[in-house]
């Protein structure tokens, strides 16, 4: 399907699609959410995508929600349409895994777009911010929760409070990304690290998604009991008897996702 803000492509199991309105540095405008959307739940049926990578441009991830779009919007506006709500929830839908792939600027809604990510791939170039104090309002696509979980409250509230941008070299020490990478190398990278996703079980990596991000909603207790749950429930899948027989007889094991 052709989209408006977007490109998508699929090619070896994985789906790439990029953000792309590049003259408002990737401004997320309702389109390119309800794209985004679109483009995630068709990504997550298709059977031909085993992971996902979401990028935008060399000189923007997203540089945030689109300021023309919402600045004459009233609260009876932006309340009454649950503005971004149902479209951004979209992303938290996604069974299989999603690789975020960040140069330049990921600022608020950006930044909270990537943060929704499995994980996060950051070029050298990249500029993590919440700068949305010095727009009147709050972050509004869940940066003052999961940033806070990602750099902890200090540094959460330096962000949020002064709205100054984070560097990749600060980013990944506070553990907001998982590795930087010259900008040259990203997509690279993130195809690679992608593609390797994809040669797994699809059944276990999305057993994993599930009980790592269930650590963000529940107690350590609960989340353990879970976790062992899920590992005791993968010994009635095929792809487990598949993988540890491939290991005993030191080959490569043909998952079936079974
Ligand atoms: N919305 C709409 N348009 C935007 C935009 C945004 N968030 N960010 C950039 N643009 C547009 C600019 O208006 C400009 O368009 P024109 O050429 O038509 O004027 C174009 O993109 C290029 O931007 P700049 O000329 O400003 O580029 P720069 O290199 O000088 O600065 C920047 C880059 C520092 C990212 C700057 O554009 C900027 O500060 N952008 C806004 C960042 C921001 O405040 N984001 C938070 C938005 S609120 C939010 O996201 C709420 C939420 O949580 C859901």
């Amino acid at each position: 399907m052709a989209y408006e803000t977007l490109i998508v492509e699929i090619e070896d199991y994985v789906a790439l699609i990029r953000l792309n309105r590049p003259d408002a540095l990737n401004a997320l405008n309702s389109k390119m959410m309800s794209e985004l959307a679109d483009a995630l739940g068709a990504a997550d049926r298709n059977e031909k995508v085993r992971c996902i990578v979401l990028t935008g441009s060399e000189k923007a991830f997203a540089a945030g929600a689109d300021i023309k779009e919402m600045a004459e919007q009233s609260f009876v506006d932006v309340f009454g349409s649950d503005f971004f709500t149902s479209d951004s929830e979209a992303m938290l839908r996604v069974r299989k895994p999603i690789v975020a792939a960040v140069a330049g600027y990921a600022l608020g809604g950006g930044c909270e777009l990537a943060m929704m990510c499995d994980f996060i791939i950051a070029a050298d170039t990249a500029k993590f911010g919440q700068p949305e104090i010095n727009l009147g309002v709050v972050a509004g696509l869940g940066g003052t929760q999961r940033l806070t979980r990602f750099v902890g409250k200090s540094k959460s509230m330096d962000m949020h409070l002064t709205g100054r941008f984070m560097d990749a070299a600060e980013a990944e020490r506070c553990g907001l990304v998982s590795r930087v990478v010259p900008a040259k190398n990203l997509m690279e990278e993130a195809m690679k690290a992608a593609s390797k996703i994809s040669e797994k079980s699809l059944l276990t990596a999305m057993a994993v998604k599930e009980a790592v991000n269930r650590s963000y909603e529940t107690t350590l207790r609960e989340g353990v009991l879970f976790e062992r749950r899920l590992f005791h429930a993968l010994f009635a899948t095929e792809d487990q008897k598949e993988g540890m027989a491939a290991f005993l007889e030191k080959r490569t094991p043909q998952f079936r996702d079974k």
